[in-house]
């Protein structure tokens, strides 16, 4: 069965494309959301130069971008001790809420908190930290996210690498039957995108090829299509 499947895997599930901010003016905020008015949601990647080396915003600039965009807001907590941070982004408005599951001390109770303050509950994994030890709590999360890049930065090349944990991650979602959205995210251009979907994935954060576009929601459009073969 698994020889069959990657030609035959059903890639058109649904297309969800979230832009990161990441690659976006900072000075620029509010007007940088209006040029992707065309997105199913915005990704806002929180860093804190401790889990990766890099340093970005924290939850005032998240309160801000919530008063700032009708977007529902997908954010990817990049941060250490995530339990202790994680639920006041919830409590901010943010539709999804993602934790890295390395950052995190106690996965499960996280993720229910973040759902018992309104929000969708996200688990990321670093590329080179396995899935199968997380399977028996996809019942937990609303959405777990697959990074195609090591995490940290934006412009990084897509990592080949992880495709098998895509496909072994969308396998083990559709025999449970549980509605999990299966995010990837680094390195998703038009040239990656139909790789990562024919993989498994359904939603797709894309910084440098939306941000660094002349117009970004033509961007968000060709990724639309790229992914759909
Ligand atoms: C990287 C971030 C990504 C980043 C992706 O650690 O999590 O969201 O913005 O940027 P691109 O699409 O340029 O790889
Ligand atoms: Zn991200």
């Amino acid at each position: 069965m698994t020889h069959a499947m990657p030609h035959h895997a059903d890639h058109t599930r649904g297309i969800h494309i979230h832009p990161s901010i990441l690659s976006a003016d900072f000075a620029r905020l509010a007007e940088e959301l209006a040029r992707i008015g065309s997105a199913d949601a915005v990704h806002v990647d929180v860093m804190d130069n401790h889990f990766v080396p890099n340093l970005t915003l924290g939850l005032p600039v998240v309160q801000a971008i919530r008063s700032a965009t009708d977007l529902p807001l997908d954010i990817h907590l990049m941060i250490e001790d995530a339990d202790r941070w994680a639920p006041e982004y919830a409590e901010a408005g943010a539709e999804s809420v993602t934790f890295h599951a390395e950052a995190s001390g106690a996965p499960i109770r996280l993720a229910r908190e973040l759902r018992a303050r309104g929000a969708q509950a996200g688990m990321a994994l670093k590329p080179a930290t396995a899935v199968e030890p997380y399977l028996d709590m996809l019942t937990e999360l609303d959405l777990l996210l697959l990074m195609t890049v090591e995490p940290g930065f934006g412009g990084q090349p897509f990592l080949e690498v992880v495709l098998p944990k895509i496909r072994r991650a969308r396998e083990a979602l559709d025999g449970s039957g549980t509605p999990v959205a299966l995010q990837v995210d680094g390195g998703i251009t038009a040239d990656t995108i139909l790789r990562a979907a024919e993989a498994g994935a359904d939603v797709f954060v894309a910084g440098s090829a939306v941000y660094g576009a002349d117009d970004p929601d033509a961007a968000i459009d060709g990724l639309r299509r790229a992914a759909l073969g």
